[in-house]
């Protein structure tokens, strides 16, 4: 029989699974996510939907993945045969072609900003000077589609050339210096002047500030770092041997990811709020804030290149995993049909992702729902999508996969997967879809009087 191609080691798996969470979603979205909807109590409220509901569908979808060694659809006619149920993978599939559609924009704007750092153009301006360069560059329908495409093209060029020889080999070194750099800016943003009510914004938590919003968006950004609930991950475990500990895996990436949207937020409020900048500015935040901190900082421009280009590793290793899950299912370990539907899968992305490139441009009173293209693209994939999938993913586990599996999958590799097993079924089995449906009863306004 065939060997089915696996991770060359434990830390390659968690590496490249962290690498998945760990991007954009932490980095990028997390503080102006957490800017527009009450700072420290949009903290804890996404703290507790990582570790109650995201932590245990993380555990769900490598148990999945693992125990069928199949991609995000086979695995689910494995485990239940003649039904429908690889929906789930379906689903999952269209979700990451949305979202790799406009994630890639956003890379884009890395790869410019790389290269403005480059040439000169980021050195030594004003707050006000930061603002309005990247409104320029975003708003270029040149700029934005060139960057974006780049992105894809990096893509899908290693996403291309195979799992373990693209996607480890990329993974490997970004971890601990993105960690160190997040270090640097936070000790400069915090000795600031008037850093402390960035602190206090981000910190501490004013319930008042409770909206069915705030807690939908919570939901959905802890899904959306943790990459749960679009079978990504059950398509990256699949790759996994049967000696790692799937819980042991799984809290290393949760807690890497939670510590990185805490250090994001932690660069970025205490900045925000001594430069006198608005903490709900939204997707522009970091990029207005993040070079005006770099440039107080002697050789700021260095650090802010070095930043820059591990912010791009971060969203590379995601964006690798969504089309990676798209190729895995067309390709089913053929090489040459890998490199075809990645490239043809590639470019339909970016083609698709146009629209969402010039929304910040050109296209910018084009409105959806009152928001912009690539405002509702994100919302739909966000709030909508990556919450049914998670929640189908929380049904069909504890009903299609049998106890006696479940408690094997768990527990090999490390003796805390029996101890975890009772809760971690309680969990997934009823807080997981109760609390994602109450939530949105919540939002349709069935709690309101
Ligand atoms: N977790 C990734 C991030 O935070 C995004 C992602 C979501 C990747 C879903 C894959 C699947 O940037």
């Amino acid at each position: 029989m065939e060997q089915k191609e696996q991770w060359s080691s434990k830390l390659g798996f968690i590496l490249a699974a962290a690498g998945s969470a760990i991007g954009l979603g932490a980095i990028w979205k997390f503080p102006y996510v957490a800017g527009t909807s009450g700072g420290g109590i949009f903290l804890l409220i996404f703290i507790l939907f990582t570790l109650l509901v995201g932590l245990p569908l993380l555990i769900g979808e490598f148990i999945i993945g693992r125990s069928t060694q199949k991609d995000a659809i086979e695995s689910y006619k494995e485990l239940a045969p003649n039904s429908s149920w690889h929906f789930i993978g379906r689903l999952g599939i269209f979700t990451c072609f949305i979202l790799l559609s406009f994630y890639s924009v956003v890379g884009g704007w890395i790869l410019i900003y790389i290269y403005k750092g480059f040439t000169g153009a980021l050195n030594g301006l004003t707050e006000v000077q930061y603002g309005t360069l990247f409104g320029e560059t975003i708003s270029s329908p040149f700029l934005s589609i060139f960057g974006q495409f780049l992105f894809m093209a990096i893509t899908i060029y290693v996403v291309s050339r195979g799992v373990t020889a693209g996607i480890e080999k990329a993974s490997q070194f970004m971890m601990p210096a993105l960690f160190i750099l997040f270090l640097l800016i936070i000790i400069r943003s915090l000795t600031l002047e008037g850093s402390m009510k960035g602190l206090e914004f981000f910190l501490n938590p004013d319930l008042s500030k409770i909206t069915s919003d705030t807690i939908l968006f919570a939901m959905g950004q802890s899904f959306f770092t943790l990459s749960v609930g679009v079978s990504v991950m059950v398509t990256y475990s699949s790759y996994l041997s049967k000696k790692e500990s799937i819980p042991q895996s799984a809290i290393s990436i949760v807690v890497m990811n939670i510590l990185v949207a805490v250090l994001a937020g932690l660069a970025i409020f205490p900045a925000v709020f001594s430069f006198g900048l608005k903490p709900d500015a939204g997707p522009v935040l970091l990029f207005n804030v993040l070079p005006t901190v770099f440039n107080q900082i002697p050789f700021g421009i260095v650090f802010l290149l070095a930043f820059l280009i591990l912010f791009l590793f971060a969203a590379l290793t995601s964006a690798f995993s969504m089309l990676e899950i798209i190729v895995a299912v067309l390709a089913k370990g053929d090489d040459s049909k890998r490199m075809k539907y990645s490239w043809i899968i590639g470019l339909l992305i970016f083609v698709v992702g146009v629209p969402s490139a010039l929304s910040y441009g050109v296209w910018s009173d084009v409105l959806i729902f009152k928001k912009s293209i690539f405002d509702a693209a994100d919302y739909l994939v966000s709030n909508l999508l990556l919450p049914l999938g998670a929640l189908l993913i929380a049904i069909f586990v504890p009903m299609k996969i049998s106890k006696e599996r479940l408690v094997e999958e768990i527990s090999s590799g490390s003796s805390i997967g029996k101890k975890i097993f009772a809760t971690w079924f309680l969990l997934i089995k009823y807080l997981v879809p109760v609390v994602i449906v109450i939530v949105y009863l919540d939002v349709l306004g069935v709690f309101d009087y």
